[in-house]
């Protein structure tokens, strides 16, 4: 008789399992973004992120370290202006003076190199309009116009201390733009996290909560559509070519193929951003006691690794560094 071929054997033990796993998620895999407000003199709740807040600049100073003693591999800083403060142009991206690049300055003074600092480099918080880039007479996001204020944004970025700059925003050429920018005034070690495939999500619903956002409509025009694999492989291959350090997908879960297709024509190494919608459904999921929590943020990290992502942005960095140490 043939024997029955037994897969289950590896299974029998944790200690099997543990010695067989063939991704294992590590806390320096994980990047915590975080977000800094002005004009607020206590961290505020983002009700559609349960435990992810608004930071004042102390207590986002005393999170970040809190991260980094937790091991996590590097922290993604967005900036939420006060109100006033937003006009068409964005001018708050690229002030020195813009919240975003104060914090970047308190952080690096704070932690030097023990950590990777980086920075969201799109306009979208600071424009009044809430589009990533400046608006045309017609209403349209203007590519190149963008561009120049992506330019002037990473280098307020770079001097600000930021370690890695990550262009958000899909506009064509925004990486060469950026990478020669960086260059021509001397930042040549300052590397770029590029949004590759960026896709138009329902899931960033939280986010726009978290950085009060002013959109009205949507940003079609330039992020991707879900339908699209091959245009992905074309933007990410767009992005190395203009000398991306790293290439990013966005989101993570609902887009793992795309993750995978990173991973194989990619020399560089891939991220992927389990974002606000992904972290809400498994907090709220959670919450109501429909799954187990802990299970489901490590099940789902090991899921995004395991489609070929080395880097991970999650909002549950910290806890999951903190439990895997
Ligand atoms: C754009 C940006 C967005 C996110 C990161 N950078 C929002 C958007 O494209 O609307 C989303 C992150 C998240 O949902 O967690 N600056």
């Amino acid at each position: 008789m043939t024997p029955v071929i037994r897969p289950r054997r590896l299974r029998s033990t944790p200690a099997l399992r543990r010695l067989v796993a063939e991704t294992v998620v590590a806390p320096s895999d994980l990047v915590l973004p975080m977000f800094v407000a002005d004009g607020i003199d206590a961290p505020r709740d983002i009700s559609s992120m349960p435990g992810v807040v608004q930071h004042t600049f102390d207590s986002l100073r005393k999170a970040a370290d809190e991260a980094v003693r937790a091991g996590v591999g590097g922290l993604m800083l967005f900036g939420v202006p006060a109100p006033e403060d937003k006009d068409a142009d964005g001018t708050g991206a690229d002030s020195d003076d813009g919240v975003l690049n104060r914090a970047l300055r308190v952080l690096a003074d704070d932690l030097g190199d023990s950590t990777v600092l980086m920075a969201d480099t799109c306009l979208d918080e600071f424009t009044d309009h809430g589009h990533c880039g400046v608006v045309d007479d017609c209403g349209r996001v203007d590519n190149d116009a963008t561009l120049e204020r992506y330019v002037s944004m990473a280098l307020a970025q770079a001097r600000a201390g930021a370690h890695l700059l990550g262009p958000s925003g899909m506009m064509d050429g925004q990486v060469a733009a950026i990478r020669a920018g960086l260059d021509a005034e001397g930042f040549t070690d300052t590397g770029i996290l590029a949004y590759a495939a960026k896709y138009a999500s329902a899931f960033y619903g939280p986010f726009r909560e978290a950085v009060g956002s002013s959109l009205q409509g949507d940003r079609r025009t330039y992020q991707q559509d879900a339908s699209n694999r091959v245009e992905a492989l074309r933007e990410i291959r767009l992005d190395l070519e203009e000398g991306a350090d790293l290439v990013m997908v966005k989101p993570a879960m609902s887009y793992l193929d795309i993750v995978r297709d990173a991973a194989e024509i990619a020399d560089v190494p891939v991220a992927a951003y389990q974002i606000s919608g992904e972290y809400a459904m498994i907090t709220a999921a959670a919450e109501r006691g429909w799954i187990d929590r802990d299970a489901a943020i490590l099940e789902s990290l090991t899921s995004i690794k395991r489609a070929g992502a080395s880097v991970i942005l999650t909002y549950f960095a910290t806890e999951v560094a903190g439990r895997l140490a």
